[in-house]
């Protein structure tokens, strides 16, 4: 690792967010494993999370022999559902994380409240939430600490990567001592491999190319050929061989590239909202109201459709390029739930949500076009036909 694009880019992105320090890693998955570290996690302590999640973000808990407790979340924002935060408190609570689901902030004040009352760090989950601001502040300044990922279809992208930020300084010399003494380099080869499909992505990436893009990918991931987001290893509780593992030079030269276009990149996904709820609007169909003081930046748009198979199985040939998150709670399909925890019927409206939800793209090579045809296509497919409102207007 070249510590000086590392160190460029922590401050680069410390600097934006407003922020003491940030840690450069891998993966985000290994950002968050480094804060409950920091906090001293261990076997028998809880940590709650939104039971509408990446199982990526379940594995650090399991790693370190503690137990993830899942809260349902709001059909409005997809986020934790704050009137049953209160209830999953138990004196064995240790964290609560607050993930900002695709995007829109989480009910800050009441989560911190509630956290405050009972002496709860909380750690948000920054992932899907790039320039995203609660009440004037930017998400990820609430917390002791906050992770984020530079994944592929993250906010933005280093191919994977991700970071820890935070303003506490115990927080931060430990991860500090941490990484001194245990984190490892990525190796030259997995190092390369990543520069390379940097480049071919940059190149061939298009949301009318994404679907065969993927469906590449996820086979060469499967053959170990490329770096994918997540090994079969990985698909189990118990920490595998090498997971802390901090970001290399090309990550993070990438992720400097980045950052001199982070403004232009947080107004355009918000420019892409309002071109969805437009076009959704036009059509007639109801569209996402969230609270004034919310001013959430999207990674994808979600949007509920009638048959969600069905729109995952045409939208390649209509050109459209659909996302599937959540396929379940404990995203993605494959994951072995009951080795999470998770059991049918735990969180019902994450459950509905994961049956009815896809996302459209928000990215720089998306634009109105691609909002006007993404719209046209679930359109034609039909709605759920459900009136969403948001929590201060009182309906569900
Ligand atoms: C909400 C959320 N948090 C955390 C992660 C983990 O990030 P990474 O893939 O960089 O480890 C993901 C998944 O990719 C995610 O969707």
């Amino acid at each position: 690792m070249s510590a000086n694009a590392a160190a460029r880019f922590e401050d680069a992105f410390a600097n934006w967010l407003g922020v003491e320090s940030a840690f450069a890693f891998w993966k985000g998955r290994v950002a968050m494993y480094a804060i409950l570290r920091a906090l001293g996690i261990g076997a028998g302590d809880e940590v709650i999370l939104p039971g509408y999640t990446c199982v990526m973000d379940v594995n650090p808990i399991k790693y370190l022999g503690a137990e993830p407790v899942y809260v349902d979340i709001e059909p409005v924002t997809y986020n934790m559902d704050v009137n049953q935060l209160g209830e999953a408190v138990t004196p064995r609570t240790k964290v609560i994380v607050a993930q900002h689901t695709y995007g829109y902030p989480c009910d800050m004040e009441a989560i911190m409240d509630i956290a405050g009352r009972h002496g709860i760090p909380v750690v948000e989950d920054c992932c899907l939430a790039l320039g995203s601001r609660y009440k004037g502040k930017m998400c990820g300044t609430f917390g002791v600490a906050s992770y984020w990922s530079f994944q592929w279809n993250k906010p933005f992208t280093t191919g994977v990567g991700g970071m820890v930020t935070t303003s506490d300084p115990r927080i931060a010399q430990v991860i500090e001592e941490l990484c001194r003494h245990e984190l490892r380099g990525p190796s030259l080869k997995a190092a390369s491999m990543l520069s390379i499909q940097r480049l071919v992505y940059r190149l061939l990436v298009y949301p009318r190319t994404t679907a065969v893009a993927t469906a590449l990918f996820r086979w060469l991931t499967r053959k170990g050929l490329v770096i994918g987001s997540s090994a079969t290893s990985e698909f189990a509780p118990e920490m595998p061989e090498g997971f802390f593992m901090g970001m290399s030079a090309g990550q993070a030269r990438a992720g400097l590239r980045q950052m001199r276009r982070i403004e232009a990149n947080v107004a355009h996904r918000r420019q892409m909202r309002l071109a969805y709820d437009e076009a959704l609007q036009r059509c007639g169909w109801d569209v996402t109201v969230i609270p004034e003081d919310m001013d959430p930046v999207l990674v994808r748009y979600p949007v509920r459709v009638a048959d969600k198979a069905r729109a995952v199985a045409e939208a390649p040939r209509s050109g459209v390029e659909i996302g599937t998150w959540f396929e379940c709670p404990l995203h993605p399909i494959e994951t072995p739930m009951h080795l999470y925890g998770y059991r049918e019927g735990l969180c019902p409206v994450a459950e509905k949500a994961c049956r009815e939800v896809v996302n459209l793209p928000t990215h720089r090579r998306a634009n109105e076009g691609t909002a006007r045809r993404g719209v046209g296509f679930v359109v034609r497919l039909g709605s759920p036909k459900q009136r969403l409102v948001g929590p201060e207007q009182g309906e569900r």
